[in-house]
C-alpha cells in the first residue's frame, strides 16, 4: 500500500486511517484543519480539531486584531494574542497536534515564528512564498532559550520545484531539512499560487503536483534516511478523497474549506451560513490586492469591487508585504475582518472550489466521523489491489 506504512486491518476487517508522524510527533489522523486568516482559525477550532486527534492550525494573519493597541503596535500585538491562543489552545487539548500558519508574505513573518516557537507549538506551517530563513529562526530561539525547541518546519508549496529548491536552500545554508511539506492545489480556499490561467490546466493539478512533490523530496529523504511527509491540499473534500491522495503516496491532507462549517470554526455564524448558501456559480476567483488570485464566494461586496465602486484607504493594518497601499482597490484586512465578524455587507469570505458542497454545520467531531467512515468504505469500495 503506497505510503501508508501504519495503517492496518481491525478486527472488523476495515482499513482506519493511518497515522502522520512528523519525525517524533505522531497525529492519530493524517488530518490537518488548514490555517485560516483572518480570525476562521483559531485556538477554538484549532483545539476542537487536535481533540480528535488532527493537527489543529492557529492562523496569524492579523491575530492582533481584538488588541485595542494594534493600530498603534501592530507587531506586539499579533503577537501577544498569537502567545494567548497557543496558551489556549494548548489548555483545551488532550490529544493531536498544535500547528501555527505563519505566511511569509507577513511583515511581521519573523516574530510571528519566533513567538510560536517559544510557545512550544509542535509545528509551523508556511506559505505565500518560499521561507527561505525558517531554519535560521528556530536555531536563534533555540540558543535564546538554550534547549532544542520540539518546533517542526513545514513549508506550503504549489510545485516539485519549489520543494526541491527550499530542501536545497535549508541544507546547505542551515543543515535543515523540511520535517514535511504540505502541495497546495489551484482548487484551495484563500490565496493561490498559481496564475489565473494556471487554475484549470490539468498539468498543475493538485494530483500532479503531489505527485511532483513526493518525487522531488524522494532524493533527499533517501540520502537522509528519514521521511519527509507530503500532504495534499486543496478540494480534498470526503474520505473519499481521503484515500484517493493516501494510495498516491501523500501522507496526509490538509482541508480548510470543511472546517469552515464546523461550530468550532471562529468566525461568526454569518461566515459560516455564507458557505451552507452559497451555489456553484457563487465560487469565483479574485484578483486581490496583494497580486495573486484568490478563490472567494460571490457577494455584493465583491461586485462594488468590480465595478470599481470601492476605493482605497489609508493602511493602518501593515498587514502584507506584497499589498501595493496606493494601488489597492480596498484594505483585504478590513475586508476580511468585516466577514469574520459577519459583516458581510463589507467583506468577503475566501472559499475552496468545493465550498457548494456545504449543506450545514456540524460539530468537528461529526465531521471527523464522516471523514473516517467515508475513507474506510472508499478504501475497500475502490481498492485497486
Ligand atoms: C477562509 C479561508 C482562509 C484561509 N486563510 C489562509 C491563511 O491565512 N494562510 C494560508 O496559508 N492558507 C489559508 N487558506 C488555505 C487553507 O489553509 C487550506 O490550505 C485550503 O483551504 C485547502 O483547500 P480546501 O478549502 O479546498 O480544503 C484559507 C482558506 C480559507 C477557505
Amino acid at each position: 500500500m503506497p505510503g501508508i506504512d501504519s495503517g492496518y486491518l481491525t478486527e472488523e476487517n476495515s482499513m482506519q486511517l493511518p497515522s502522520l508522524k512528523f519525525g517524533d510527533l505522531v497525529a492519530r489522523i493524517p488530518i490537518i484543519q488548514g490555517g485560516m486568516g483572518v480570525g476562521v482559525s483559531l485556538s477554538g477550532l484549532a483545539s476542537a480539531v487536535a481533540n480528535e486527534g488532527g493537527v489543529g492550525v492557529i492562523a496569524t494573519a492579523m491575530i492582533g486584531m481584538k488588541d485595542p493597541n494594534r493600530k498603534k503596535d501592530p507587531v506586539g500585538a499579533d503577537s501577544r494574542i498569537l502567545t494567548d491562543e497557543i496558551r489556549k489552545a494548548h489548555e483545551n487539548m488532550t490529544d493531536g497536534l498544535l500547528g501555527v500558519n505563519i505566511m511569509c508574505a507577513l511583515t511581521n513573518f519573523k516574530e510571528l515564528v519566533t513567538t510560536a516557537i517559544a510557545e512550544q507549538v509542535d509545528i509551523i506551517f508556511s506559505g505565500a512564498g518560499l521561507p527561505l530563513d525558517l531554519p535560521q529562526y528556530l536555531k536563534e530561539v533555540s540558543n535564546d532559550l538554550k534547549e532544542k525547541v520540539r518546533t517542526k518546519l513545514v513549508p506550503i508549496v504549489s510545485s516539485g520545484r519549489a520543494a526541491n529548491i527550499l530542501c536545497r536552500k535549508w541544507l546547505s545554508k542551515f543543515d535543515y531539512l523540511p520535517d514535511g511539506f504540505v502541495v497546495e492545489g489551484p482548487r484551495a480556499g484563500g490565496h493561490l499560487g498559481f496564475k489565473p490561467e494556471q487554475l484549470n490546466d490539468p498539468a498543475f493539478s493538485l494530483e500532479k503536483i503531489v505527485a511532483d512533490v513526493i518525487q522531488a523530496v524522494k532524493p533527499y529523504a533517501e540520502k537522509a534516511q528519514r521521511q519527509i511527509p507530503v500532504i495534499a491540499a486543496g478540494g480534498v473534500y470526503t474520505g473519499g478523497d481521503i484515500a484517493k491522495f493516501l494510495r498516491m503516496g501523500a501522507a496526509g491532507v490538509q482541508m480548510g474549506t470543511r472546517f469552515v462549517a464546523t461550530h468550532e470554526c471562529d468566525a461568526d455564524i454569518a461566515f459560516k451560513k455564507a458557505f451552507v448558501d452559497a451555489r456553484r456559480e457563487d465560487v469565483t476567483i479574485i484578483k486581490s490586492p496583494v497580486g495573486l488570485p484568490g478563490r472567494a464566494l460571490k457577494n455584493s461586496f465583491l461586485e462594488d469591487v468590480s465595478r470599481g465602486k470601492r476605493s482605497p484607504r489609508k493602511c493602518v493594518f501593515k498587514c502584507l508585504r506584497s499589498c501595493d497601499e496606493q494601488k489597492a482597490p480596498y484594505c483585504i484586512a478590513q475586508a476580511l475582518l468585516n466577514a469574520y465578524k459577519g459583516k458581510l455587507k463589507n467583506g468577503f469570505v475566501f472559499a475552496g472550489a468545493n465550498a457548494y458542497l456545504v449543506d450545514k454545520i456540524v460539530s468537528v467531531r461529526e465531521l471527523f466521523n464522516s471523514l473516517k467512515e467515508e475513507f474506510d468504505t472508499f478504501w475497500y469500495k475502490e481498492d485497486p489491489r
